[in-house]
Order: C-alpha cells, then sequence, then structure tokens
C-alpha cells in the first residue's frame, strides 16, 4: 500500500518513519486544493493521510489570538485536500482531535461516542470541530480523533515530555493516544477505507498521576510536582482557556475489528521504551 502524507510535522514524520518506503512525505504548502491534487497525481497513492494542522506555539492558547491562520490550517485545508480525494477517487484518513468535547458526555457512562456533537470553546478545537462537520458528510473519507499522544519517542510533543517538565500539574482523568498503536491503527484504517468518525485512544482512561508515577519508575526516581487542579490552571495563568479533559469510547474500531492495548499495559510498555531511549540518548 502506498500512502501520501500531509503534514511535515510530529505526527506526519513519526508515521513516515514507521511506514517508511510505503509512505511519501509531502513538503508541499497546501493553498489549494489543486496543491493537493498535483501532489496525489504524482504519486498516486492508496490513501492519503492528512496530518496538516495548525496547533499553535507554544501551546494551543496562540489559536486564540490567531483564528484566522487556525481556521485555515484545522478547517480549509482538510476541506481543500478532502475536495482534491474526492475529485481523484483516493480514500482520505482526516487526523482529528478528541478535545472537541468538554467535561463529562450526555450518556450514563459519560463516555463520547463517535457520533456525539463536540462542544467546544477555544479556537484550536473549534476549528477541528468544523471540520469534522464537514468531512464527516463525504464518502471516502475516514476521520481518526487522537488525544494527548503519548509517546516512546522523547520530543517536545509529547505527553511525557511535557507533563514531566511541568512544575505544577493537573490530576484529572483522560483518553489518551500511544503513538506507536496510533500507527497502526491509522494502517489498518486506510488499508480498510474505512469512512466516518473513530476515536484512536487506548481502552481505559488515564490520570496524569498514573503517568508520572511511571516516569518516576522507570525514568527519574527524583522527579517531583505540585498537583493543583484543573481550574487553578488559569486561575494561576499557566493557560488563558481551560483544557478539554474527557473520556472517549471507541465502539468503531470495535466494530471494524481494530484493537488497541488497554492503557496501564501500552503506557507501561511505552514508559520502558522511552526510558531505554533516553538512556541511549546520553
Ligand atoms: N499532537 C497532538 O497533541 C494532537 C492531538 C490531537 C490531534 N492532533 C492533530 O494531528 C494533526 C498533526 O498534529 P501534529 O502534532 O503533527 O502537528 P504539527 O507538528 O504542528 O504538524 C502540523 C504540520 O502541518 C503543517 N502545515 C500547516 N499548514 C499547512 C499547509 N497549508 N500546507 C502544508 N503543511 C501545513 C505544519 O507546517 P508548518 O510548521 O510549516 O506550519 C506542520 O508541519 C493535526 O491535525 C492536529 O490537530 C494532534
Amino acid at each position: 500500500m502506498k500512502i501520501l502524507i500531509f503534514g511535515n510535522g510530529y505526527i506526519g514524520n513519526r508515521c513516515k518513519n514507521v511506514w517508511g518506503d510505503d509512505a511519501v512525505l509531502s513538503t508541499v504548502q497546501i493553498k489549494t486544493a489543486n496543491d493537493a491534487r498535483q501532489e496525489i497525481e504524482l504519486h498516486r497513492p492508496d490513501a492519503v493521510l492528512n496530518a496538516i494542522g495548525v496547533t499553535g506555539v507554544p501551546n494551543v492558547d496562540w489559536c486564540d489570538e490567531h483564528p484566522h491562520e487556525t481556521i485555515v490550517g484545522n478547517t480549509v485545508v482538510p476541506i481543500l485536500i478532502a475536495s482534491a480525494c474526492q475529485d481523484t477517487g483516493v480514500y482520505l484518513l482526516h487526523m482529528g482531535s478528541g478535545c472537541i468535547f468538554y467535561g463529562d458526555a450526555p450518556h450514563e457512562d459519560k463516555m463520547w461516542r463517535e457520533h456525539d456533537f463536540g462542544n467546544p470553546i477555544p479556537t484550536y478545537s473549534r476549528s477541528k470541530w468544523a471540520a469534522d462537520l464537514a468531512l464527516s458528510t463525504l464518502p471516502n473519507v475516514g476521520i481518526a480523533r487522537i488525544r494527548m499522544p503519548i509517546d516512546h519517542e522523547p520530543g517536545g510533543r509529547n505527553l511525557i515530555d511535557k507533563l514531566s517538565k511541568y512544575p505544577k500539574v493537573i490530576d484529572v482523568e483522560n483518553s489518551v493516544t500511544i503513538v506507536e498503536d496510533m500507527i497502526d491503527v491509522f494502517r489498518q484504517l486506510m488499508e480498510k477505507k474505512a469512512t466516518g468518525i473513530f476515536h484512536v485512544v487506548n481502552p481505559g482512561v488515564m490520570r496524569h498521576r498514573d503517568l508520572l508515577s511511571l516516569y518516576r519508575e522507570y525514568v527519574d526516581p527524583s522527579h517531583t510536582n505540585e498537583w493543583i487542579t484543573n481550574d487553578d490552571l488559569t486561575a494561576l495563568g499557566l493557560a488563558s482557556k481551560g483544557r478539554s479533559n474527557n473520556v472517549m469510547a471507541s465502539d468503531r474500531l470495535s466494530e471494524h475489528g481494530i484493537v488497541m492495548r488497554p492503557i496501564p499495559e501500552a503506557l507501561r510498555d511505552t514508559m520502558q521504551k522511552y526510558a531505554q531511549k533516553k538512556r541511549s540518548d546520553v
């Protein structure tokens, strides 16, 4: 299978590194549907992965100050790429985000389902939800929503690196995505040309406390941090808007026979591999 990846960023490069010669990572700046179509016609892929996004530097709060750039990157460009894929008859897997959901879902188990309507407030989350609303109407398109990627490769976008550097951390419960598992699921979704929305999160919930406890066990026993509440995050000026915390169900992955490892198992394995990488990088 040949995969064309749009989005030469964190996730695009992680996927390219795993898929090797099966994937081409586009470096073209997409401004029109024709830009995307030319790349598709040049590389003739079996599937396209859209990992383009405007995620904000140093974090998503940037997006609230730059709404136009954010909407273009997260809503307009995905529609342009989808349009090129529709014209050329190529399957598209678009990367969505679970941060379109804030708080508990309106179900007894409080878990958000793929068909639930988002309730986003910040610009980044709204722009991602807007793309989901549009793209989910199209045939031959899959949307893979991920949450807080946790990776055995150290790096600034990895939740392990982020949480271990913060002196004050909120202790909340969330769905999360182990990157190794995510890359495998993306591939399966593309091979199946699976359409509609998928929650690419590992089964179970994780507290930030669980991650940092494993960090102390495998990486740095001397690590310390202060615990704060979600409300403290904005009250202390550590973020301009509250972050999305939620738990998502992955019913549609199960329907397609796609299984991700339960989070306790996947998190421990990832932290062990992360610790090995850290030691070999020294
Ligand atoms: N990482 C996460 O925590 C996370 C969580 C949930 C969902 N996601 C979604 O996953 C996707 C990938 O995220 P990521 O973490 O890999 O983000 P990233 O590292 O910021 O990569 C996004 C890439 O898209 C590129 N890009 C933006 N506009 C473009 C355009 N018009 N044409 C071509 N390239 C363009 C950016 O290039 P420049 O840097 O040159 O602008 C950047 O290389 C995004 O859609 C994001 O919303 C990420």
